[in-house]
Order: C-alpha cells, then sequence, then structure tokens
C-alpha cells in the first residue's frame, strides 16, 4: 500500500472545513490507494467543535484514515504535513476597513507560514483558499523562506468550475465536453473568466456565444457568483469551495488532462506581464506535482485590460500589506 500523505486543513471546524474533511477521508483528492493522515487546525475556541467533527470522521470508518488530530497550535499542526488546506480566516466584520482584515490575515498567514517553513515535509504544496485568498499566499509564502515559493498557490478553481458551468448552461453541452477556460488574476470580483481559448465538444467556444454575452452576462455572472450564492443560499457557498479545493489540489497532484488546463493563482514568473512575485490566477497545465503556466495564448485587447485591471488590485493589496510590514 502507498505511504500515508499528511494534510493539514486550516479553520476545519468551519462550513467549508466541514464540507472539504468527509471527502479528503473518502479518497476524493489524493486517490482511492492513498491513506491520508488528517491533522486539523482551529483556533482554540473552535477547537472542540473540530474534535466533534474527528469523533464523526471516525464514524464513517474509512479505511483510507491513518490519523485524526486537532490542534490550536500551527507549529503542531504543520508538522511533516505534505498538504496545506488554508480555509481557516478572519472574515470583514462590521465595521471593519480593508486594512484591518488584511493586517487581521497578515497574523493568521505570516504565522502559519512560519510554522510550515519550520516543520512542513519537503515536498509540502499549499492551497490558500481563505480570503483575501492570492495575498494570504503571498504572505505565508514569504514567512517560509525556505519552502519553494511555487509551493503557495491560492485557490480560483471555484471560479473556473463556475465559468465552465455557465458556459455549459448557455451552449447546452454537458460541462464534460467543455475544455480551457481560464481565469486570470485576482479571487474577487476584478477577476477576468475567459473563454476566448475554450472549446465545447472540440470547436471554439466563441462561435457559439457572442460578444455582448460574454461581456454583459458571462463574466459579472461568475465574478459575482459568490454573493449571488450568498443572496440566494443566505450563507457563502462553502460545498462547492470545497469541491474546488479537492479538485485544485487532486489535478496539482495527479496532473491535468490532455488537451485541457485548469485555472490556479500562482507566483507569477513575470507571464503575460503580470509583475514576478504576485500570486495572479493563470491557466496552467500540471503533472505529478508540478505546473507550469500555459504560455503563448494569444491576449485581445479587451482581455489585456481585463488582467490588467485586476493585476493591479493584485498590487495594491501587495502594497499594503507591504506598508503592514508582512511580505
Ligand atoms: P467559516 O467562518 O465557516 O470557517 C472559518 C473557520 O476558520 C472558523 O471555524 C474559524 O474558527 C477558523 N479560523 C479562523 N482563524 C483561524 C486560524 N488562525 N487558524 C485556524 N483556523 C482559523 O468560513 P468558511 O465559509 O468555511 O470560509 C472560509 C474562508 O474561505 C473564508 O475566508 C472565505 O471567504 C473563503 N472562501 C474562499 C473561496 C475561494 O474561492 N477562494 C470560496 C468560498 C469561501
Amino acid at each position: 500500500p502507498a505511504a500515508p500523505v499528511t494534510v493539514t486543513v486550516t479553520g476545519a471546524a468551519g462550513q467549508i472545513g466541514y464540507a472539504l474533511l468527509f471527502r479528503i477521508a473518502s479518497g476524493a483528492m489524493l486517490g482511492p490507494e492513498v491513506p491520508v493522515r488528517l491533522r486539523l487546525l482551529e483556533v482554540p475556541a473552535a477547537a472542540r467543535a473540530a474534535e466533534g467533527t474527528v469523533l464523526e470522521l471516525m464514524d464513517c470508518a474509512f479505511p483510507l484514515v491513518a490519523g485524526l488530530d486537532v490542534f490550536d497550535d500551527p507549529a503542531k499542526a504543520f508538522d511533516g504535513a505534505n498538504v496545506g488546506l488554508l480555509v481557516g480566516a478572519r472574515p470583514r466584520g462590521p465595521g471593519m476597513e480593508r486594512a484591518d482584515l488584511l493586517a487581521a490575515n497578515g497574523g493568521i498567514f505570516s504565522v502559519q507560514g512560519r510554522a510550515i517553513n519550520d516543520g512542513a515535509a519537503g515536498d509540502f504544496k499549499a492551497v490558500v483558499v481563505g480570503n483575501p485568498a492570492n495575498t494570504n499566499a503571498l504572505i505565508a509564502a514569504s514567512h517560509a523562506p525556505d519552502v519553494p515559493a511555487s509551493r503557495f498557490t491560492a485557490m480560483t478553481r471555484l471560479d473556473h468550475d463556475r465559468a465552465v458551468a455557465q458556459l455549459a448552461a448557455k451552449t447546452g453541452a454537458p460541462v464534460s465536453a467543455i475544455r480551457k477556460v481560464a481565469i486570470w488574476g485576482n479571487h474577487s470580483a476584478s477577476q477576468y473568466p475567459d473563454i476566448t481559448h475554450a472549446t465545447v465538444d472540440g470547436g471554439p467556444a466563441t462561435d457559439l456565444v457572442d460578444q455582448s454575452w460574454i461581456a454583459g452576462e458571462f463574466i459579472p455572472r461568475v465574478a459575482k457568483r459568490g454573493a449571488e450564492i450568498i443572496s440566494v443560499r443566505g450563507g457563502s457557498s462553502a460545498a462547492s469551495a470545497a469541491n474546488a479545493a479537492i479538485a485544485h489540489m487532486r489535478l496539482w497532484v495527479h496532473g491535468t488532462r490532455a488537451g485541457d488546463w485548469t485555472s490556479m493563482a500562482v507566483p507569477s514568473d513575470g507571464s503575460y506581464g503580470v509583475p514576478e512575485g504576485l500570486v495572479s490566477s493563470f491557466p496552467v497545465t500540471t503533472a505529478a506535482g508540478d505546473y507550469n503556466i500555459v504560455q503563448g495564448l494569444d491576449i485581445s485587447v479587451f482581455a489585456r485590460g481585463r488582467i490588467d485591471a485586476s493585476v493591479a488590485e493584485l498590487a495594491s493589496e501587495r502594497d499594503a500589506v507591504k506598508g503592514l510590514g508582512l511580505v
């Protein structure tokens, strides 16, 4: 049998955590042959609730579960971790300014970055889900100087999946017929969901939909889907976010299929004019634990404007956390 993989999940008692842990334990993330040691990190006030989730995980008697532990100390939670799902974050409270939010999350992700630096396994990989996800990933990476920055990624797979679903609904094609949708930029309303290179049943998606639908309906629908879910469901996306986090990590570990890519926010290497180091979403291909930003795509004037606007927002978030001494 394969060696167990140690997976640390932060924010384990939250709503995404609850939707995530059982699926990881069932093998949905790393595969049906790979045992998992789950390490759950929570704040002290929520550690007991996380213990309750552990009781339920036990009661599932998942054959792949090789360990279940709850921690309120990041150093212990990340000790030996191969995979980190960084979900726990400080939500914006009433009257909280953006700078307060960045500072509160900076405190969380700098401490976790240090813990990862000191204790995680050599092949450690992280996906940051907690918002502002891209900048939180940047903060964590900058506190883990001994871990390659490329291992700190942020989740835009939910935006990617939302884009696939909207294109499928519009064209009447099954989601399985859709390839090469891309999300660029920040996981925020400024993101650019891009179907310029997408195919539906092997043909160009742009042959099936017109530019006015793309600019007037598709892009705003995907970019504001989080708010739509809150208004309809009465709570923020949870199971869909957990599903996307699982897909993000599964694809990173096992690879994208031939003729397709995924979207991941990764530290830029300067590709497509995105300043080096900013954690920005790109189309990426993955294979066996590595990823590569897809190169050589034509970027239209429209796309350039959308990407630049979202990247400008990322740069301003980076400047704000730099001003706070967090990167
Ligand atoms: P939640 O509020 O239900 O759960 C968050 C949990 O994190 C809480 O149990 C809290 O105690 C815990 N937590 C806070 N600080 C922590 C710390 N320092 N260490 C460990 N745990 C800590 O929130 P939910 O709905 O589970 O969402 C989690 C995050 O994911 C939020 O920041 C949300 O904005 C973000 N999100 C991101 C998405 C994306 O596409 N990137 C999509 C949906 C949500």
